[in-house]
């Protein structure tokens, strides 16, 4: 497996346990109430889940299996960035509702997320190939 996939593999479940950690919190305040501010948790669990462990699991997998050019799989540093913008990117998202006097936090986040995207797209587009070529 190559480095920048154990590394957003790992990554990703770092997040997967956060984020079902929170969604259980909130699961438990709704039974059993502890707190209204357990609720700002959920933007967090969303993001967490669906973008930093979700989408980072594919992006890690995509990145290891693509079809190569022999050993090689082109510039990565694209891909590089797009791991360290895409992590970036969910933290801040999920910071953003416990630091409301951040208010650009948020769309900083969501930028950062969106070049995570293109970044990797642009790694990733000429692997899309049959193998032998
Ligand atoms: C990959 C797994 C998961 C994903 C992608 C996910 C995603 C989401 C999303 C998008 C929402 C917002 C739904 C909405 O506002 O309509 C949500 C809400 C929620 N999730 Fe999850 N979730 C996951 C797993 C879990 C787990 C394991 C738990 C609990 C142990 C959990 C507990 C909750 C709770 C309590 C809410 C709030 C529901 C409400 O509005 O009453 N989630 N989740």
């Amino acid at each position: 497996m190559p480095r920048l996939s154990i590394w957003a593999v790992r990554l990703a479940l770092i997040n997967f346990i956060t984020g079902f950690t929170f969604g259980m919190l909130m699961l438990w305040n709704k039974g059993m109430f502890i707190s209204g501010h357990i609720w700002r948790l959920l933007p967090a669990h969303m993001e967490l889940l669906l973008l930093g462990w979700t989408a980072q699991l594919i992006l890690g997998v995509a990145f290891w299996i693509l079809p190569r050019w022999r050993s090689s799989r082109g510039d990565t540093r694209p891909a590089w960035a797009a791991v360290i913008f895409l992590n970036l990117g969910v933290w801040l998202v999920a910071a953003a509702p416990f630091l409301a006097w951040l208010t650009p936090l948020s769309l900083l986040g969501r930028t950062l997320e969106a070049a995570a995207a293109a970044l990797f797209a642009l790694h990733a587009w000429p692997r899309v190939k049959p193998p032998a070529v």
